[in-house]
């Protein structure tokens, strides 16, 4: 399914969803308030039925797409089970979309909508899977959207057990519909909040045992909410929470062990530069999770930006640009950090994507020169095998990329214009030390 087909049937959804529940809250009021619905309810009516027959059709339309599968190709058949269940789907969304509370007056014709509220539930599941980004939140409005609703059902329930003689006393005139439907949902809300104030008691045995029902399923809702919104609301910033638990267990970590305060305060720098910057994510360890397909495209696109700026790159082909971002390794270093020193033995080469370095001479004072966003550097070590011709020490917060020898090797052979600017570009800078 296309990506805009997709969102399409999204809108389609959420429109669905409010008739829905509309037809939901209302269908179930006229029933037990037993009140005449005024013309414009009517006309309300006939939308509904209206949608939940165009529903059909998008529906039908659906089906030839595998539901809740994007990119996935249409002439892809669904194996024999999930043929069935869609049948069985589709075959009640006929029914709820009959006319029949129409042509019919009993009760139960206006409530076959309510059955509808299983595709709703459906879809929203659907939902949740897809949005990456708000999956918390969406959970959380879900849950206050069925928490209502099914106040609103028990309410009309205690209603409908409501005999008409409890308000029919001479002292006391019978409230209006909507009075009693408000002490009812009232009822309803301090029962499944388990807060029960016991000010609205039940009357009739009836009423008694749906109370102790609804009593019972209040222990469990609030379980549910004790056990599951405590930790939706906590994770509605992992990112946040996982960066103060980060940081926590390093200022464990930095006391036990009684690192000096500037290399505390270094490395309470690093991990602040981190989430400013990325919140606190390791692009490897996010991108090692992937499958190879997805991994190459997160890391081009990732790493789009960089590419597209480095002199390097420029005018390189596709599927050099895939190889090399999919190889690439992010690493940060802080102002004042040695990359590597003059005389070490080297195994990678960097690309600088933000920040500046400076080049060291092997005495350790000269700055030989600068080097900034886009530039790379230690490419002499792993070209002539010879241990680092300079020291490199940034200037500032560097985002670097590293290359190690064996993908360099690798990448040199496979794409000689990249080896070739590459060396070029090394005995400019250093001709004594690179040979071939
Ligand atoms: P390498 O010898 O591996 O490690 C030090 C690096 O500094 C070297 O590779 C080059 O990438 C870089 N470098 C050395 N000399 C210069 C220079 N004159 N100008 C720019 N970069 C240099």
């Amino acid at each position: 399914m296309r990506f805009e087909t997709y969102r399409l049937y999204q809108l389609w959804d959420i429109w669905l969803a409010l008739v829905i529940t509309m037809a939901a809250v209302e269908i179930l009021l006229r029933l037990v308030l037993h009140y005449t619905p005024p013309a414009s309810l009517l006309a309300l009516d006939i939308l509904i039925t209206l949608i939940l027959c165009l529903d059909v059709l998008a529906q039908w339309a659906r089906r030839r797409e595998i539901p809740g599968h994007l990119h996935v190709a249409s002439h892809a058949r669904p194996s024999a089970a999930v043929a069935m269940v869609h049948k069985v789907w589709f075959g009640m969304d006929i029914l709820v979309a009959l006319p029949l509370k129409f042509l019919f007056n009993a009760a139960i014709f206006p409530l076959l909508q309510v059955l509808k509220l299983a595709r709703v539930a459906q879809r929203m599941r659907q939902w949740r899977h897809h949005e990456v980004q708000h999956t918390n939140l969406l959970r959380l409005t879900f849950f206050v959207y069925w928490i209502a609703l099914v106040a609103h059902w028990l309410a009309c329930g205690w209603l409908a057990l409501d005999g008409p003689t409890k308000f029919n006393s001479e002292a006391e005139p019978p409230p209006d519909s909507f009075t009693r439907y408000l002490r009812a949902l009232y009822w309803s809300v301090t029962t499944l909040a388990t807060v029960g104030y016991g000010d609205l008691t039940p009357t009739g045995n009836a009423q008694v045992a749906y109370t102790m029902m609804v009593m019972l399923l209040g222990v469990g809702v609030y379980g549910y909410v004790i056990g599951n919104v405590a930790t939706l609301l906590a994770n509605l910033d992992v990112a946040r929470s996982h960066y103060r638990e980060n940081m926590e267990r390093l200022s464990v970590f930095m006391r036990y062990r009684n690192i000096p305060a500037g290399l505390q305060r270094r490395l309470r720098d690093y991990y602040a530069y981190l989430w400013e910057n990325r919140l606190g994510y390791d692009e490897s360890s996010v991108l090692a999770d992937l499958p190879d397909s997805l991994r190459s495209e997160v890391a081009v696109f990732l790493r789009r930006d960089f590419i597209e700026r480095a002199p390097l790159f420029k005018g390189a082909s596709h599927e050099f640009v895939r190889e090399i971002a999919l190889q690439l390794r992010p690493v940060v270093f802080t102002p004042g950090d040695f990359v590597f020193r003059a005389g070490q033995y080297g195994h990678n080469m960097y690309f600088i994507s933000r920040g500046t370095v400076e080049v060291v001479a092997p005495n350790g004072q000269t700055v030989m020169t600068t080097l900034k966003d886009g530039d790379f550097f230690g490419e002499i070590a792993l070209l002539s095998s010879q241990p680092r011709t300079a020291s490199i020490r940034a200037v500032e917060y560097c985002d670097l990329y590293t290359l190690d020898k064996e993908t360099f090797d690798h990448v040199l052979e496979q794409y000689p214009e990249f080896a070739a600017h590459i060396k070029e570009e090394a005995e400019r800078r250093n001709p004594q030390n690179v040979q071939g």
